[in-house]
């Protein structure tokens, strides 16, 4: 692909230096010696906008053509967005048969028409259609003939990803809303999915949580089916129908469940294919963006004192993120829920706690996937980060988690010192905005230590959020397999 491109490039400008050398000839005798890009100018104006261009369109366009301060892409897609041909309201057949004579200068042939109608008809949007066109064998020629640079629009895209996220729009119009997706409505949520505006999460949220979807997903099953049909493109099988099921009737909310669907690994996966953004589900927390903020986190729990620190957070409507050993998530199922009930983050600690470096790559799975197991007994969904062992990771941690990995910026040294004051001081003296704190709240001295640190941060301005928030608020999109020790 790129060395295509760069032959076409080095062609275009060998073929631009012909021409401007036989143009500094002719100069004298015409103006605008490119009759086709004249004539490609024109007939835009003529077939489009139904007017001939006056003076200065024609020399703008003319001359930025031929110097190349637009692409030929850029001329059509301005013409074409023009509010007078909009105005115009032209059906699909008649908007593919003006795109074949303004850029053809011919009319289309019938089963070529038809080929761009019948994607029209199925909501593909007329932004594509242009760039489909433009990027044609046919226009491509036409531009290196004439020296102009053809240029593309919506470079960012890939085709698939396109059609992708087209689908997956119209997926969430029919399933979730049982209808078809209005044209308007459908362009925007693709471009603002396509810009990475919003995310997958987002735009799932808004169909599955709607009144009209909310109405017709009454019974707990349908509900859960929407979201395979919708988030996963595929039918639910009868394992995880029960399992959701389950998590339903043991008091998990339908917004957790969402949460579980956006974190699990099919939905992730989904989003990298279509070239969107996955995005986080957060179950809601009253947050002021303006105030600086600290993630707190805690390592190796949950133990006994953690339901304290629990209280503390929610007495002051303040969150924290938990890494939790599969060995002891086993025991403290309570603990968890009451995490993930005050808008706590569960990250995974693995089970054992082995330095992951050292670890075969089926011994890293299994140690993620059992603790995992366990979390999600609790609250009806997986870790949603991971933080190794000691710190230690290496590629082939970074290659074999599917979520984030989290270090942190200010160490404690809790479980060295056991001091309560140290810890506190610690934290007073290092943590700023952004900051990621660790601690240990298998430690009797730590959680008194958070216990007096967490009025006291809240009392100096801060606001306590999970590292999700954190990396939300900051405006840091978390990749699976990164590593972070601060967020800013
Ligand atoms: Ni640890």
């Amino acid at each position: 692909m790129f060395k295509k491109l760069l032959s076409l490039v080095l062609m275009a400008v060998i073929i631009a230096g012909i021409f401007t050398n036989t143009a500094n000839f002719v100069c004298a005798k015409s103006f605008r010696n490119n009759v086709e890009v004249e004539s490609l100018v024109d007939r835009l104006y003529n077939v489009i906008l139904d007017r001939e261009p006056d003076e200065y369109e024609l020399d703008y366009w003319y001359d930025s053509l031929v110097k190349r301060r637009n692409t030929a892409a850029d001329f059509i897609f301005a013409i074409f967005e023009d509010d007078y041909y909009i105005s115009l309201k032209k059906d699909n057949a008649c908007f593919v048969n003006d795109l074949y004579r303004a850029l053809f200068d011919r009319e289309g042939a019938a089963d070529e028409v038809a080929y761009f109608k019948v994607r029209l008809d199925a909501g593909i949007s007329r932004e594509y259609i242009i760039k489909d066109m433009i990027e044609t064998v046919e226009f491509t020629n036409f531009c290196m003939d004439c020296s102009i640079e053809r240029g593309s629009i919506l470079e960012q895209l890939s085709v698939e990803s396109y059609y992708n996220s087209h689908n997956y729009i119209v997926r969430l119009y029919n399933v979730a809303l049982d209808r078809n997706p209005d044209y308007e409505g459908m362009l925007d949520w693709q471009k603002k999915l396509v810009n990475k505006d919003v995310t997958g999460a987002e735009a799932a949220y808004e169909f599955i949580f709607s009144d009209e979807c909310v109405a017709k997903t009454v019974a707990d099953e349908d509900f859960i089916k929407m979201l395979y049909k919708v988030m996963l493109d595929r039918e639910a099988d009868d394992d995880g129908i029960d399992t959701w099921v389950a998590a339903l009737n043991a008091g998990n909310t339908r917004e957790q469940l969402f949460a579980g669907f956006v974190n699990s690994q099919e939905f992730t996966d989904l989003c990298s294919d279509y070239g969107i953004a996955r995005g986080n589900y957060l179950i809601g927390r009253e947050i002021d963006p303006s105030k600086p903020m600290i993630a707190l986190t805690f390592d190796d729990g949950p133990a006994e004192g953690t339901m304290r620190i629990l209280e503390m957070l929610e007495q002051y409507n303040q969150a924290a993120t938990f890494f939790v050993v599969g060995s002891n998530a086993k025991y403290y199922q309570d603990t968890l829920k009451k995490m993930e009930e005050i808008g706590c983050e569960i990250g995974n600690h693995t089970y054992n706690h082995p330095n992951l470096t050292n670890c075969a790559v089926a011994t890293i799975l299994e140690e993620i996937s059992s603790t995992n197991e366990y979390i999600f007994n609790a609250v009806g969904h997986n870790a949603t980060l991971i933080r190794p062992p000691y710190g230690a990771y290496n590629d082939i941690v970074k290659e074999n988690v599917s979520v984030p990995l989290i270090l942190w910026s200010v160490d404690t040294r809790d479980w060295a010192t056991k001091s309560t004051t140290s810890t506190v001081n610690s934290v007073l003296t290092d943590a700023k905005d952004g900051s990621i704190v660790l601690m240990h709240d298998i430690h009797e001295s730590t959680v008194d230590a958070a216990c007096i640190l967490i009025p006291e941060l809240v009392d100096q301005g801060y606001e306590l959020v999970t590292v999700s928030e954190l990396a939300f608020y900051k405006g840091i999109e978390l990749e699976p397999g990164g590593a972070y020790y601060s967020i800013k």
